[in-house]
């Protein structure tokens, strides 16, 4: 653990239960308790999504001040984001589902913006390759079924003019020994990554500057994006704005065990969207770390551990209704369920959710421009 280190460009050391612990202490977040969960579960009519519900969205600061708001008729909105720095997989869709689960339960705007210029000064990638992921990202992430009259995708070089405007106002309250404490960020380090961040902080607020309605905003992400909202947090206010608030999320298991940030540069390091059935079930079989026993007597005798099987744990993100969770956790557990049939119950689950993505990305691919932020249509 003492070589734990988690910043937006660096995630190092093995992240289990204890170095959440840490985490969370050391970045100064709330556990999400269930007082906090039963709110949500009311306003959402009684159901939560699965990542709430199995505690991958665990933490929080400040949720508290977005239901109050909400309860008492006042509008937020939500913001969340993506570094188009490669093809997108699965591991990297679930958290925009979340997010698309809590605009559809609290009927708000939300902000997606992407940072191809984080991508370019950080990851030594090309312009060009940048701006190939970006355009297809977008999609990737509209494919979800976002709302085209809710949704403000905005791209960081495509909305340069804007965010740049209000950035020079974050920039002007950080001062350099904070990027360096807070970023891991050192003397050799090109100079962008000093002034970025405040690029990623601006749509924390943007909404109330451009519609001149001080809204608080709601951002999800997983814990290594926490470092720009606690530095958000400190600046807003001096802005006349309220500090964000967040819902902060583990790690999602990686399909071969680990769980540190998701690469996309190995084919069989994941689970793609254009994956074919046959693609996804061979990916499972071959690939997937396996909570499952050695032997199929010791697993029929001792029962497998889904708390860290890919498989069922993909299964259980997708699946909707928490009863059929409950019972196939069960089964797997108890050793009734064996780890391959477990592989091809998860195998259909994502083979539909995939194909239901690639006949909505088709019908969106013309349809791009109408998710682009566009201050005119904001309606909050
Ligand atoms: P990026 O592209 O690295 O990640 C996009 C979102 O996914 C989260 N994430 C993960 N979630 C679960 N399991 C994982 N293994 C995992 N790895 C990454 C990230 O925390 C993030 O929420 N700089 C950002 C883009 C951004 C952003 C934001 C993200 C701009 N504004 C506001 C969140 C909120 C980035 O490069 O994300």
């Amino acid at each position: 653990m003492e070589n734990l280190n988690v910043t937006p460009w660096e995630v190092s050391g093995e992240l289990n239960d204890a170095a959440y612990s840490k985490l969370v202490e050391k970045f100064g977040v709330d556990l999400i308790n269930d007082n906090l969960l039963n709110r949500i579960k009311k306003i959402a009519k009684g159901k939560l999504h699965p990542l709430l519900s199995r505690n991958v969205f665990f933490a929080h600061r400040e949720l508290n001040l977005i239901l109050d708001d909400y309860e008492n008729g006042k509008p937020f909105y939500l913001y969340t984001g993506r570094g188009p720095s490669g093809k997108m997989h699965i591991g990297h869709l679930l958290p925009f589902t979340f997010t698309l689960w809590l605009q559809r339960v609290f009927n708000v705007d939300l902000v997606i913006q992407l940072t191809d210029d984080e991508k370019f000064l950080i990851g030594g990638k090309q312009k060009s390759e940048i701006e190939k992921f970006t355009n297809e990202n977008i999609l990737d992430i509209i494919s979800l079924g976002f709302d085209p009259k809710k949704t403000h995708i905005i791209g960081d070089y495509k909305s340069a003019k804007t965010l740049y405007y209000y950035a020079t106002d974050v920039a002007r309250h950080i001062t350099v020994s904070t990027i360096k404490a807070v970023f891991g960020v050192n003397d050799s380090d090109n100079i962008g990554k000093v002034f970025f961040p405040s690029m990623q902080i601006v749509p924390a607020f943007l909404l109330s500057a451009v519609s001149k309605k001080k809204m608080r905003c709601l951002i999800p992400y997983a814990i290594d994006q926490d470092p720009y909202f606690r530095v958000a947090r400190d600046v807003l206010p001096k802005l006349g704005y309220y500090k964000p608030s967040a819902i902060i999320s583990k790690f999602l298991p990686a399909l071969q065990g680990n769980s540190a940030k998701m690469s996309s540069s190995k084919e069989e390091s994941a689970i793609f969207l254009d994956d074919s059935r046959e693609q996804v079930r061979k990916k499972l079989m071959k690939y997937a770390f396996s909570g499952g026993r050695d032997t199929l007597e010791e697993q029929r005798k001792y029962g497998a551990n889904p708390d860290v099987d890919f498989a069922f744990l993909e299964y259980s993100f997708l699946e909707e209704d928490q009863n059929n969770v409950e019972k196939i956790y069960q089964d797997y557990k108890s050793g009734r369920i064996l780890s391959g049939e477990m592989k091809v119950i998860a195998a259909e689950k994502i083979s539909d959710f995939l194909e239901k993505l690639r006949t909505n990305r088709e019908e969106l691919k013309d349809k791009v421009s109408e998710y682009l932020f566009d201050p005119e249509k904001l309606s909050v």
